[in-house]
């Protein structure tokens, strides 16, 4: 698989172009009493391209974006559903994730790309109150459900993608650490 589409070098993201659909998800989130409530899910992330930018007439980026939507596995109900970019700057090897939920948070997330025995790792976190790799919230969650950090690793090899994530709240009253992960199985390679 090249990772150059269009004339642009999508680098270790290229790798993650396609559908992508797993019925292995686990998710953890706060119950009322900001006690942990378990969910299995499936579900399925489109992932295709969004060209290169420039920036400040220095910065060259490549980007890829997607559509993540988490599916219940007892009754196949959207529980969740999710948008954003993956970013790769070839020449620092920074790696960045925007992502926004709707729930009227959105967090742009940064790291670096790195390699391990045939596995592409894409590791990100952003904190409140960070400048550039924050979040955003509405004053109702800020007040009420506060989103304090995020952090996720994603992993791909072939055709198996993984991720692990972890978002850290201050709920009713308490941190709660908000955990998802799922394992997908790439159904069709598409660029665009
Ligand atoms: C696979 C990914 C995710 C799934 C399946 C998921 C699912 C859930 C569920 C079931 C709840 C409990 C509240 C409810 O029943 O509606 C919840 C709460 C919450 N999630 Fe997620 N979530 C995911 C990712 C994220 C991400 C990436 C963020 C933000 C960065 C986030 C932020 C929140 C917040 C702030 C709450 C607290 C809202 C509340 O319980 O009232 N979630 N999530």
């Amino acid at each position: 698989m090249s990772s150059i589409i269009d004339g642009v070098d999508y680098g270790p993201l290229a790798q993650l172009l396609g559908k992508w659909v797993g019925n292995k998800g686990l998710d953890n989130a706060p119950d009322a009493d900001a006690n942990p409530d378990k969910t299995p899910f499936s579900d399925e992330i489109i992932f295709s391209v969004s060209g290169p930018s420039e920036n400040a007439e220095e910065q060259n980026l490549v980007s890829i974006k997607y559509h993540h939507v988490v599916r219940k596995l007892e009754n196949g109900h959207i529980f969740h559903d999710q948008i954003g970019h993956w970013f790769y700057e070839k020449s620092t090897n920074i790696i960045m994730h925007s992502l926004s939920i709707p729930r009227a948070v959105c967090l742009l997330a940064g790291g670096e790309y790195k390699e391990d025995g045939g596995l592409s790792i894409f590791n990100v976190e952003a904190k409140a109150g960070s400048q550039t790799y924050g979040i955003l919230q509405s004053p109702f969650m800020l007040e009420k459900a506060t989103t304090k950090a995020f952090k996720m690793r994603l992993t791909v090899k072939n055709n198996v993608l993984e991720y692990h994530e972890v978002t850290s709240l201050h709920i009713y009253g308490k941190d709660f650490e908000h955990t998802d992960e799922s394992t997908l199985t790439r159904v069709i390679y598409e660029q665009d």
